[in-house]
């Protein structure tokens, strides 16, 4: 079937007749129906404008006009669900963006992988725990955490609260972002007291004085810092992996104005590592949607396939359509990335390029705890950016995993996490995620590489 073919073809549904990976078998198929029923009646979580805005922010991102910066939990979780757990890694990434563009002064476009980041892809379909053989955590919008096997058999009517959780996420956010809490002049509140008592809290603190007393300068200058303005608000785009089709599916809705389709799920959505077949059911599914799309790319990537993924997920090559969101490891990412960079502008294609420095850089510490280490993390953005400066391509943005808590998940850092130290704060729902403190130290140095690049 030629490309125009298969467009025609395209429904919300037509995933449906692909070989679909990694999705849970419900133990009663009548059930997850009547739940995807009720999620086609419930409203859109986003609107296919404000995807339509992301499409066109991350069009600059790939004009090399600004960096992206997106971020979150690896899982979210149905039991660490609260107001300050939300308002806590707003701030984190308010201030990773605040360092970076005061550092670098390059726009930071802001997305987190946040509300609606439940769907877990898994390396094997079942686990061991003690004796036991179970069935794999899949995430909370699929089955429970807890190593029992009735936690672990998959529940449809999980995907309810996932939306509805996300929806309270959202509105959460947009408060916050919209309503006087991500205000600049805010700067110094988002520095979280076990943040401001280290080094980079330190480093931070300055540089908020510092956007103070340019504030200051421009309201004594006539400047009118009243008005409504960038300053007084954010944009926080949302995304997750698109993994979990039926809810996605069933969020998926005809926009009114130009009759595409758009997920309404999130503004952005990715497919993962383990889903990324051309001819599978993930990469038919976002094939069709309006909204900006990404795609993992792991060390085993090669140019043919990351062309023919371009031609198909973006071949009216709209820019800021696709996002390449490459994590090779710390030990790869020089010799496997460049190929790709290559082919893709050999071919035409202006995808946003991201660097995810987590995903190939995860290790289990002697103690059995999945862990990565900030000397990886930090070493793969080096390779990343050393590539592009290599090949005069820009290092569009990084895709990181964070927690605005005080987490012990990931070594090292200006804390110096010790592999003892892991058991003391490990709370993640599925892998380890950078704490506030190492989150702003990053910042820091991403600065530092998109000012010396
Ligand atoms: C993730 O982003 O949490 C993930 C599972 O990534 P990947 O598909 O790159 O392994
Ligand atoms: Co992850």
């Amino acid at each position: 079937m030629s490309l125009s073919e298969r467009e025609t073809a395209w429904t919300p549904s037509s995933w449906q007749s692909r070989e679909a990976l990694q999705l849970p078998t419900w133990p009663d198929e009548r059930v997850a129906e009547r739940v995807h029923a009720e999620l086609r009646a419930l409203p859109p979580l986003v609107f296919a404008g404000e995807a339509r805005r992301l499409t066109r922010a991350l069009g600059e991102v790939a004009a090399g006009r600004a960096f992206v910066l997106q971020a979150g939990d690896c899982a979210e979780s149905f039991d660490d669900f609260s107001a300050d757990s939300i308002r806590d890694k707003l701030k984190v990434i308010l201030q990773m963006a605040v360092v970076l563009t005061y550092g670098s002064g390059v726009p930071v476009l802001k997305i987190g992988r946040i509300a609606g980041q439940f769907a877990k892809p898994r390396s094997s379909a079942t686990e061991r725990v003690g004796e036991m053989e179970l069935p794999v955590f899949r995430g909370h919008i699929v089955n429970d955490d807890v190593p029992v096997p009735a936690s672990r058999v998959p529940d449809p009517t999980r995907m309810l609260t996932a939306y509805h959780q996300s929806a309270a996420t959202l509105n959460l956010l947009r408060a916050f972002t919209k309503g006087g809490f991500a205000d600049l002049s805010q700067v110094h509140s988002w520095n979280q007291e076990f943040v401001a008592a280290s080094a980079e809290g330190r480093r931070y603190e300055a540089i908020a004085g510092e956007i103070d007393r340019a504030l200051r300068f421009m309201g004594a200058c006539g400047v009118d810092l009243t008005t409504d303005s960038p300053i007084h608000q954010v944009d926080l785009f949302t995304s997750h992996e698109a993994l979990l089709l039926g809810y996605e599916e069933a969020l998926t809705r005809q926009d009114s104005l130009t009759g595409q389709w758009y997920d309404c799920s999130a503004h952005m959505l990715w497919i993962g590592e383990r889903t990324h077949q051309l001819d599978g059911a993930h990469v038919e599914f976002v094939s069709g949607i309006g909204n900006p799309i990404g795609c993992k790319l792991g060390p085993t990537t090669t140019p043919e396939q990351v062309v023919a993924l371009c031609d198909h997920l973006d071949p009216d090559r709209t820019p800021g359509r696709l996002t390449l969101i490459a994590r090779m490891g710390a030990d790869s990412v020089r010799e496997k990335l460049p190929p790709l960079i290559r082919a893709v502008a050999e071919s035409g294609h202006s995808a946003v390029w991201q660097c995810d420095p987590m995903h190939a850089n995860t290790f289990v510490s002697e103690s059995g705890r999945k862990t990565r280490h900030f000397d990886d993390v930090l070493g793969e953005i080096q390779g990343y950016f050393a590539v592009h400066q290599a090949l005069g391509t820009w290092p569009g943005g990084v895709h990181v995993e964070l927690t605005g808590d005080d987490v012990t998940e990931c070594l090292g850092g200006i804390g110096d996490i010790l592999e003892e130290q892991l058991p003391l704060r490990y709370t993640t729902a599925c892998d380890p995620r950078l704490n506030a403190r190492q989150a702003i130290e990053l910042a820091f140095r991403l600065a530092e590489l998109l000012r010396a690049g």
